[in-house]
């Protein structure tokens, strides 16, 4: 997998990859950091690694802190039951990558909704429309910000790239669609997903209140275990021999991250949920080129919200079964439609 990944007679230009429906256009026409190849894809990457490093990311952790605690002052000012996505995971999210983008939080149903439509599982023509309606709009904030530049991630790369020629405005646009998406989804799902697979091993749960310390050795563990991002769409431009197969010039490829992160030779007992293994070398970020830029982020997330969570409701507890916890199967990022909690 990993050898794939990184290989460069692998290609991830929308035109190459298998179709998973008729409808399914996978971003065709698009410009962003996953429909590019090194070495276009380098130049590009290195305009935005700097605004994601761990320094940056470090600068971050006060503010997001903060507004985790407010997050949490409001649920537990507010009813029990709560539905803890509704009022934690998806706000935090949203709130951060709109604070470090520059995007307007009141838009967050349209973009929330919209993020959600257009990264289904194989695509359809309801996806392609959220995705070119979240482009629309995104063009009209980067034109908004050409003008009239802020102080946020967008507008650094307005003044500090296209100006000066360096990348394009629908390069821009493209990426802050990318941004955007993979920003709140993602960490929504996992801040979520991570809780209620905390409550359901209390032992584990009781160890990581007793000592914090524990909690980037957990973050790793729950990042393998649920592998919510799955599915990475590629194809051979060249034959490639790997494990005594061949991998023929033309063929598409999914590479399943969830596979490799239970993958018992790498991880032994793999489905057992166990933060004393190392799991560091897991593949839930992905590898190669498009491994996540911004994982960092992600787990400077997680780390504050599960460890504001743990700490501050120490009567947490699932308010439903299991079995009536409404996932979304079709979605590439998987996820929870709401956890209901009480404390
Ligand atoms: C726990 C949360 C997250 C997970 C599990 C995750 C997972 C992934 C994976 C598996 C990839 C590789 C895709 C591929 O190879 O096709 C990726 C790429 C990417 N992620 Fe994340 N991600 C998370 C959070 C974030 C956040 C918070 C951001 C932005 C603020 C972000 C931005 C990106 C970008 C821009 C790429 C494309 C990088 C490139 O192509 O060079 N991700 N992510």
């Amino acid at each position: 997998m990993r050898s794939l990944l990184a290989d460069s007679r692998v290609t991830i230009r929308p035109a190459a990859l298998p179709r998973l429906s008729a409808a399914d256009s996978d971003g065709e026409g698009f410009r962003s950091l996953l429909t590019m190849d090194p070495p276009e894809h380098n130049t590009l990457r290195r305009m935005f690694i700097p605004e994601f490093s761990t320094r940056r990311v470090r600068a971050m952790r006060p503010g997001i802190e903060r507004l985790v605690d407010d997050l949490i002052d409001k649920l537990l000012a507010g009813p029990a039951p709560a539905d803890l996505v509704a009022e934690l995971a998806l706000p935090m999210s949203t709130l951060v990558i709109c604070a470090l983008l520059g995007v307007p939080y009141e838009d967050r149903e349209f973009f929330q909704e919209r993020s959600e439509i257009a990264t289904r599982v194989g695509g359809d023509s309801e996806s392609l429309t959220a995705l070119l309606e979240l482009r629309d709009y995104l063009d009209k904030l980067v034109t908004a910000k050409t003008k009239s530049p802020g102080d946020d991630l967008l507008s650094g790369i307005i003044v500090n790239r296209l100006i000066p020629g360096e990348i394009q405005h629908n390069e821009v646009v493209d990426n802050a669609v990318l941004l955007l998406a993979a920003g709140h989804e993602t960490s929504a799902s996992m801040a979520a997903l991570g809780i209620l697979t905390l409550l359901q091993h209390p032992e584990t749960l009781a160890e990581v209140r007793a000592d914090e310390g524990l909690l980037p050795q957990t973050i790793d563990e729950l990042l393998r275990y649920l592998s919510i991002a799955d599915g990475m769409r590629r194809a051979a431009t060249a034959d490639i021999e790997l494990g005594g197969m061949t991998i023929r010039a033309g063929d598409g490829l999914i590479i399943s991250l969830g596979s490799g992160n239970r993958d018992e030779d790498a991880f032994p007992s793999p489905d057992t949920f166990d933060i004393h293994r190392s799991a560091r070398h897991h593949v839930a970020f992905g590898y190669g080129p498009h491994q996540c830029l911004g994982q960092n982020l992600a787990r400077t997330e997680l780390e504050v919200t599960l460890g504001a969570v743990i700490r501050r409701i120490p009567t947490l507890r699932l308010a439903t079964d299991v079995e009536a916890l409404r996932v979304k199967p079709d979605a590439t990022i998987f996820g929870l439609h709401e956890l209901p909690v009480e404390w």
